[in-house]
Order: structure tokens, then sequence, then C-alpha cells
């Protein structure tokens, strides 16, 4: 079976009502990362920085997965699929791929502050005074800005092994995410996916303009009819 590895950013969810960062509107135009999305922030006001991600929290339960999460697990019909994802919601796995692996954490667990082994489901707010099982302060399980990406080892081998690469909405802003497809195979065909793709087409980069729900669904049927 040939094996496809598959890079989501935000843009893949958008159509499900999840807000992307960089576009207009977007998380980053209302907040300060500085203030919202790193371990300082989280030293200095832990209650800005947990609403933030309560806030997150709460609006995940209330969307579902699109046609674009759904057409991916399609693909498992022909192929062999990786899901390498920057998002930290669900949707993946709601839609039910098989594999997924998540670069910047997830929002649905939470974790020991002095022990990043210890992580837990997180469905609810989280809370000040919110303890793990050695009574240290618990956090969201994502990555901030500024620290290590622990799954990038894993991330780059499933890049490494794909026969095809397809990227999803993703402005290719933020490493070492953005660097991973230096990995792929020099002869492994990308597609790559975003109304507004940042970047060039080449002679194994294949550029689809057009919003995930549509693009997605017509490159899984050309792949699963090929
Ligand atoms: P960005 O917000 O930087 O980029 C979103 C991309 O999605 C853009 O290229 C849009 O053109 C595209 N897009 C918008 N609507 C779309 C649609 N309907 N279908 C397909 N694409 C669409 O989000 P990311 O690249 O995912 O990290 O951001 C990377 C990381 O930066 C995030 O994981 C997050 C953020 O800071 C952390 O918080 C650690």
């Amino acid at each position: 079976m040939k094996k496809i590895c598959v890079l989501t950013g935000a843009g893949i969810s958008a159509e499900s009502g999840v807000k992307t960062f960089r576009d207009e509107d977007g998380l980053w135009e209302n907040h300060e990362i500085t203030e919202v999305a790193t371990p300082e922030a989280f030293l200095r006001n832990p209650e800005l920085v947990l609403d933030f991600y309560n806030q997150r929290r709460r609006q995940l339960m209330g969307v579902k997965p699109n046609a674009a999460h759904t057409a991916l697990v399609d693909l498992e019909k022909k192929y062999e699929v990786h899901i390498v994802t920057q998002n930290v919601d669900d949707l993946h796995e709601r839609a039910g791929s098989s594999s997924v692996l998540h670069l910047h954490g997830e929002l649905t667990k939470s974790r020991s502050s002095k022990n990043d082994q210890l992580i837990y489901d997180q469905k609810e707010d989280l809370y000040l005074g919110d303890l793990c099982e050695k009574n240290s302060q618990l956090r969201p399980h994502i990555v901030w800005f500024g620290e290590a990406v622990p799954e990038m080892e894993n991330a780059i081998s499933l890049v490494f092994e794909a026969d095809i690469i397809i990227i999803i909405g993703t402005s290719m802003q933020v490493y070492p995410a953005a660097g991973l497809i230096d990995f792929k195979k020099d002869n492994a065909p990308v597609y790559f996916i975003d109304p507004k793709p940042t970047i060039q087409s080449t002679d194994t980069i294949e550029l689809i303009s057009e919003k995930a729900s549509q693009g997605v669904q017509k490159l899984v049927d050309k792949l699963l009819s090929s």
C-alpha cells in the first residue's frame, strides 16, 4: 500500500467554524501571542492563558468535522494515510482518521506544568488550582512559542517515508512545522490545497488554490481512481 502523509493547518478546520490564526479576523489579530501562547505568559498571568484556551476548548465542543476531514478518511480505503497536524482541535479524530499526530498539542488534554509525562483528558474548563496527581498546577497540553516540539522526529519519519505528500490550509509561517516538507523523498509529489497558497509550484509541487472542503474532495477522488 502506498503511503500518504497529510500535513494540515488551521485552514482545514476553518469551514467547521474554527478561527485560523493569521487570516483576517484570525486569532492573532485579536490576541497577542506573547500574552497567551508562551511559557512566560503562563508564568506572568496564568488565568488569562487558561481563559484563552478554555474559550478555544468550549468553541471546539460546538463544532464538527467538515467535508475535508471526512474525505481524508476515505483515502484510507486505498492508501496508508498518516496525518501530521499543527491543529490542536480533535476534528481529524472525530471524523475517523486512524493515524493523527499533533505537532502543537491537543486542546482536549492538559498536563502537569512540572512533569510533561503526566497528561490527562481535559474536556472541561481548566482553572488555577487544578492539580496533577503530584500536586502541580495543570496547564493546557499545547506547544507554546519558544517550546520544543517533541513530536518533530516522528513527524519527520512520516514525511520521509511517504510516497505522496498533501498539505492543507497552512500559511507555512511557523517552524519547525513549515520545514517538514524538506524531509520528503525527492520524487514524492506534493499537493498543496489552500485558497492562498504561500509556496511556489515546482515540478513536484502542485498548487490547488481552493477551500479545503472542495479541494480535498477533488484530490481524494483523483487519488482513489488513479
Ligand atoms: P494560519 O492562520 O497561519 O494559516 C491558515 C491558512 O489557512 C492560510 O494559508 C489560509 O489561506 C488558509 N485557509 C483559510 N481558509 C481556508 C479554507 N477554507 N480551506 C483551506 N485553507 C484555508 O494557520 P497555521 O498555518 O495552521 O501554533 O498556523 C500554524 C501555527 O501558528 C498554529 O498551529 C498555531 C499558530 O500560532 C501554535 O499556537 C503553537
